[in-house]
């Protein structure tokens, strides 16, 4: 690649890890008062995976970015830049994830860092991969959703612990010179207003550790399940038409819709209303439950290793999450088929 040719961003790998314990509803039975009929009914949940007690977001971030970094046919000194998203880091605020995770892969003297933008952070990465890559000041960009969900969910909750679990999910994001090989878009918003949809009130400055935090439980996730249900589908399906509109791309020519698994009801009433056929959604959420920022990529990896994503066909991301925050791209996949 000489200095004059465009530099483009393609999705060059993927790898994942889930952790080994189950936690199926049958066992949440035994927890809280629900059942197995209400929480496959409402959310497609049939079972979620939680991390070892001393198993962390790094640990399971680490090893999925291991994968990713070996079916990109890389050595961890080709990685020039680290970047997690997750809201269950090792520590709250520092050192980052991305850092801790570095140290682990052996990666030394690279930028490193961690955002926070809950369940659409994976897509957020690969909008910053992108400008990282376009703008010639990185070639191989090491990102990674990685969440230990279990750590701020309230098991006595039954609106909320229903629907988390934990895993990672890792990608490498490489410049190259051949525009097929191309992202073809990312999109990303916020809007703040909407903060107190889903919101862990502690740590942080504004509650710092205290007696009163763990009295009231503040270190775990809150949320307004039904108006946080209502504005995803909502807002999911808007942003993934406009996507598709800007680009003068059809629903019925992505072979791959890679929806951020929350609940199957929001995966399903946004695959209808862009008139996805089922083959077309990937739907990972019975068995893994929601796991924030690892969702998407774990999906990815699913569809990769049972050999459904192929070399060059086309993927549409869409997510939603806390802040409230939402991201939707498309992109081909750029590496090898299983
Ligand atoms: N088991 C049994 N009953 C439960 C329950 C559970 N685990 N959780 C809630 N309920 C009850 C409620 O108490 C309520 O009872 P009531 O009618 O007597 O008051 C009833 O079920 C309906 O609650 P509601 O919250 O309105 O249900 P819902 O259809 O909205 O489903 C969610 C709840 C959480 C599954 C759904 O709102 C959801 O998935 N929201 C989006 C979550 C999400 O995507 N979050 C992350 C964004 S990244």
């Amino acid at each position: 690649m000489s200095h004059t040719t465009p530099l483009y961003a393609s999705f060059r790998s993927i790898g994942a890890y889930i952790p080994k314990k189950i936690l199926s509803n049958e066992d949440l039975e035994t927890m809280v008062d629900t059942s197995d009929e209400w929480i496959t009914k409402r959310t497609g949940i049939k079972e979620r995976h939680i991390a070892a007690e001393d198993e962390y977001t790094s640990d399971m971030g680490a090893k999925a970015a291991a994968i990713a970094i070996e079916r990109a046919g890389l050595s961890t000194d080709e990685i020039d830049l680290v970047l997690c998203a997750t809201v269950t880091p090792d520590y709250f605020n520092m050192p980052s994830t991305a850092c801790v995770i570095s140290d682990k892969l052996g990666i030394k003297n690279v930028q490193a860092f961690d955002i926070s933008a809950a369940c659409s952070g994976f897509v957020y990465l690969l909008s910053l991969a992108k400008a990282f890559i376009e703008s010639g000041m990185k070639k191989n960009v090491l990102i990674i959703g990685a969440e230990k969900f279990s750590s701020i969910v309230d098991y006595t909750d039954r609106s909320t612990c229903i629907l988390f679990g934990d895993g990672a999910g890792a990608a490498v994001i490489s410049a190259t010179d051949k525009k097929e090989e191309a992202f073809i878009d990312v999109h990303a918003s916020a809007d703040g207003s909407y903060s107190d949809f889903l919101v862990t009130p502690a740590p942080g400055s504004r509650n710092p550790a205290s007696q009163k935090v763990i009295d009231e439980g503040l270190q775990y996730v809150q949320m307004k399940g039904n108006e946080t249900f209502k504005l995803a589908v909502k807002t999911l399906t808007k942003d993934v038409k406009e996507i598709l509109e800007k680009n003068g791309i059809a629903s019925e020519d992505i072979p791959h819709f890679v929806p951020h698994q929350a609940n199957y009801r929001i995966i399903k009433a946004v695959g209808d209303a862009l008139k996805m056929r089922q083959e077309q959604v990937v739907v990972t959420v019975h068995k893994y439950g929601n796991t924030s920022a690892a969702s998407i990529p774990m999906a990815i990896n699913d569809i990769w290793e049972s050999g459904r994503l192929k070399k060059g066909e086309l993927m549409l991301l869409d997510t939603f999450g806390g802040g409230l925050t939402w991201a939707s791209a498309l992109l081909p996949f750029a590496g090898e088929s299983i």
